[in-house]
């Protein structure tokens, strides 16, 4: 029996965190040995606010993938798109300086407090009238981090009361802006995102679509499916894995890979993240398997993504085997700490063609 492979146009990553300076060393070789085009978030401490701090920040990537240990062609392939954090303080000057910078593709709302690096996020969404009319202008989207952060809202209802109180007023007040609703957990945003025109599109992790919260939660508490927004019930991860199999190209792969060093999670008060860009591309596959849909994958991973950025579609090929892997336990990352995978230790049916 001849092995069952799966070649697809080399896919991007349209959000992923990649942190800075020595995690970079660790973060860029795995990022770039899946992805060709990465939208690189900016909550690093402190974040990324201009245009001047993204132009700096991608040159530190580049310096991690000149010395990564990977193939010249993943290195030529690899380009990180840089994103501006909004804050109560960006001026609307600053998005035509982005547009012209060649390298910023998008601005990241984080409501102030919703998830790590959150703290300089926006107290006042709604009055960032004058900042989201210029990137409507401009033509550059605006990434949400869909939840509210109240502290009397339920985490789990966290963020369907974002799309009634914030989200559903943006679209209403700009109409012509390009949105992408960032890891959606719900059939809500999901269905929400459906409802919405074409200028509205939404991104999907691996997590969302394999696990829901009793993996996290039933027999222990297992820190490494904890991240932000939260895994939902399993009614919400089928309707996740229905919208991102339909071939509907408002979906699309953005893996949300988040490292925190392993004593960082499995800690009393542990950070939110999951880190999955070693192996995205197999925990997707493995998603889209269980619902017989691997003819599906390309569009999301490597077409979908690109036409909403109106980037030009990839010219080259990844190659997914049937193949048995084992998840590494973890990395080596930082001075001497590590950094533990989603699914560490455990067994994979897909695996990255050498
Ligand atoms: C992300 C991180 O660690 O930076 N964590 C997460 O749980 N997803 C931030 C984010 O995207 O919310
Ligand atoms: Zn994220």
């Amino acid at each position: 029996m001849t092995t069952q492979t799966l070649t697809i146009t080399a896919p991007d990553d349209w959000h992923i965190h990649l942190r800075d300076n020595q995690a970079l060393d660790t973060t860029v070789p795995h990022a770039a040995s899946s992805f060709h085009r990465v939208i690189c978030m900016p909550n690093l401490t402190p974040p990324v606010k201009t245009t001047e701090q993204a132009v700096a920040y991608r040159k530190r990537i580049l310096t991690a993938l000149a010395k990564a240990n990977i193939s010249d062609d993943r290195k030529a392939n690899f380009d990180p798109r840089m994103v501006l954090y909004l804050t109560d303080h960006t001026m609307p000057d600053e998005i035509a300086v982005a547009k012209t910078s060649g390298i910023v593709s998008a601005v990241k709302l984080y409501p102030a407090g919703a998830t790590t690096n959150s703290a300089d996020g926006v107290t006042d969404i709604l009055g960032r009238s004058s900042v989201f009319e210029a990137m409507q202008k401009h033509g550059i989207p605006l990434l949400v981090h869909g939840e509210v952060t109240h502290a009397d809202v339920d985490i789990f209802d966290r963020e369907k009361r974002f799309l009634d109180e914030i989200l559903s007023v943006i679209i209403k007040n700009f109409p012509k802006l390009k949105v992408v609703m960032e890891h959606i957990t719900t059939a809500d945003a999901a269905d929400f995102c459906l409802a919405q025109a074409d200028n509205i599109a939404a991104t999907i992790t691996p997590q969302h679509l394999l696990f829901n919260r009793n993996h996290l939660l039933v027999g222990g508490v297992k820190p490494h499916f904890y991240c932000l927004p939260i895994l939902k019930r399993e009614r919400h991860q089928k309707r996740l894995l229905e919208v991102a199999t339909s071939g509907n190209p408002k979906f699309f792969l953005g893996t949300d890979s988040a490292p925190h060093a392993t004593h960082t999670k499995e800690a009393a008060c542990g950070c939110a993240g999951c880190y999955s860009a070693p192996h995205a591309l197999p925990l997707y596959a493995t998603a889209f398997e269980s619902v017989n849909a691997l003819d599906k994958l390309e569009n999301f991973a490597s077409i979908f993504g690109a036409k909403f950025y109106e980037l030009p579609i990839n010219t080259n090929t990844i190659t997914l085997v049937k193949k048995e892997q084992v998840i590494a336990n973890n990395y080596p990352y930082l001075d001497g700490k590590t950094l533990t995978p989603l699914l560490a230790g455990q067994t994979l049916a897909w695996s990255l063609h050498e």
